[in-house]
C-alpha cells in the first residue's frame, strides 16, 4: 500500500490524513494516462487536417492559408479590428495627437520641390565628388524626381490606396501565394508592388503602357522595397498583347485597378479575348475598376452577350473601403465559365 501524503512534520491534522491509493488503482492510473498521451501525440504528428484558417471577430479579416507545393503559411492578409484597436491604444498610450509639420529640433521638413532642390545642389549631406562617382559606388544611380517620390501623387489619390485595393483583390479572390497574377496597366506599382510582395518570384505579371511609370516601377519601388527578388515580369506596352507573358500561364487573378476607363472600348474587348484562355476557369478571376462602360455602352443584354461569346460570366458588383482615407472603390468581378 502506497500512502501519498506530505511528509512535513509541521502538518495540519487534514493534511496528516494524507490520500490512500493502492498500488493497482497507482500502477493502472499511470499506464491509462500514458495510453491517452500515446494517442494524443500519435494523431497530432499524422494530422492531415485541413488548413488552418484564423478568423477574428472581423469577418472582413481573411487569413490565407496555404499548403501547397509542402509549404504550410498561415498569412493574414487583411488588416483585422485587433490590429487598429492595437494601433489606437499605441497612439492613446503616447499621448499622440497630430501637429503642424514645422522646423524643429533635429527635423527640417521639405516639399518634394524642395527635397530635389537639395537633392541636385548638395546630392546628399556626405557624397563622392568625382565624374564617375555614380558608376563606382552606385549600383542602380536613381532619378532625383523619383527618390523624392514625385510618382506617389501621379493618380490623384493616396498612394496608400494600393494597400486597400491589395487586399480586397486578394480576399475576393482567395489568393494564395502560390497563385499567378496579371495587372493590366500596373503603372508605377502602387498596387502592384504588395502583391509582389506577398506572391512567390515571378508570379507577378504586367503589361504597361508608360514609361515614365515604369521606370519608377523598376528603377525605385522595386529596389527600394527590396523586392528585385521577386523578378516579377513587367512588360511594356499598349496594345494588349499577352504573349510575352508565355504560352502556358494560367491566372488565378487578372485586374485592371483605374485602367479601362482609359482605353477604348474596343482595346478592352480585344485584352479580354486575349487574356480569358490564360485565366483559370472557374475559379480564376478578372476585376475591373470603377465602371464597366466598355459593356454597358453595347446596350439591353449584349454586354452580357458578348461576355458569354467570350466564356465570361459577370460576377457582379462590390465595394471595399479605404482604410486610411474617406473613399471607396467599385469593382466588376467576372470569372470564366468554359474550360
Ligand atoms: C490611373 S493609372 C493606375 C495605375 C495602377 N493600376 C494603380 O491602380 O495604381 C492607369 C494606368 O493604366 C495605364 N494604361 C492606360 N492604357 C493602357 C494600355 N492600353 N495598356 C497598358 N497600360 C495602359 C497607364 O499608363 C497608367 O499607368
Amino acid at each position: 500500500m502506497a500512502i501519498l501524503s506530505s511528509s512535513s512534520s509541521s502538518s495540519s491534522s487534514t493534511m496528516q490524513k494524507g490520500i490512500v491509493v493502492t498500488v493497482p488503482v497507482l500502477v493502472l492510473t499511470a499506464s491509462f494516462s500514458a495510453i491517452i498521451l500515446f494517442i494524443l501525440s500519435y494523431s497530432l504528428s499524422s494530422c492531415s487536417c485541413p488548413s488552418s484558417s484564423i478568423t477574428s471577430q472581423n469577418d472582413a479579416v481573411v487569413v490565407a492559408a496555404v499548403n501547397d507545393g509542402g509549404i504550410t503559411l498561415s498569412e493574414k492578409i487583411t488588416t483585422s479590428r485587433e490590429d487598429i484597436e492595437w494601433v489606437k491604444d499605441l497612439i492613446r498610450s503616447n499621448g499622440l495627437h497630430m501637429q503642424d509639420n514645422v522646423l524643429r529640433k533635429g527635423i527640417n521638413p521639405r516639399t518634394r520641390d524642395q527635397q530635389l532642390q537639395d537633392l541636385i545642389q548638395y546630392k546628399g549631406i556626405s557624397h563622392y565628388e568625382d565624374d564617375d562617382a555614380m558608376n563606382n559606388h552606385t549600383a542602380l544611380p536613381c532619378p532625383g524626381e523619383l527618390l523624392v517620390e514625385e510618382h506617389h501623387s501621379n493618380y490623384g489619390e493616396p498612394w496608400a490606396g494600393g494597400r486597400d485595393v491589395f487586399e480586397f483583390l486578394a480576399e475576393a479572390s482567395q489568393l494564395k501565394r502560390n497563385a499567378k497574377v496579371l495587372e493590366i496597366g500596373c503603372g508605377t506599382l502602387r498596387v502592384g508592388l504588395h502583391f509582389i510582395r506577398y506572391l512567390n518570384p515571378e508570379s507577378f505579371h504586367c503589361l504597361e503602357k508608360d514609361e515614365l511609370s515604369l521606370m519608377a516601377a523598376l528603377r525605385y519601388e522595386l529596389p527600394s522595397q527590396g523586392l528585385l527578388h521577386k523578378r516579377p515580369l513587367i512588360v511594356r506596352g499598349e496594345d494588349m498583347e499577352f504573349s510575352k507573358f508565355g504560352s502556358d500561364v494560367a491566372y488565378d487573378l487578372v485586374y485592371a485597378s483605374a485602367v479601362f476607363l482609359h482605353m477604348p472600348d474596343e482595346l478592352v474587348w480585344i485584352g479580354l479575348e486575349r487574356v480569358v484562355d490564360k485565366l483559370k476557369p472557374y475559379t480564376g478571376r478578372i476585376f475591373v475598376s470603377h465602371n464597366i462602360k466598355f459593356c454597358t455602352r453595347l446596350g439591353g443584354g449584349k454586354c452580357t452577350e458578348r461576355l458569354a461569346s467570350l466564356g465570361l460570366e459577370s460576377l457582379g458588383k462590390q465595394t471595399h473601403d479605404s482604410l486610411l482615407f474617406n473613399h471607396y472603390e467599385i469593382w466588376f468581378g467576372f470569372r470564366r465559365i468554359k474550360g
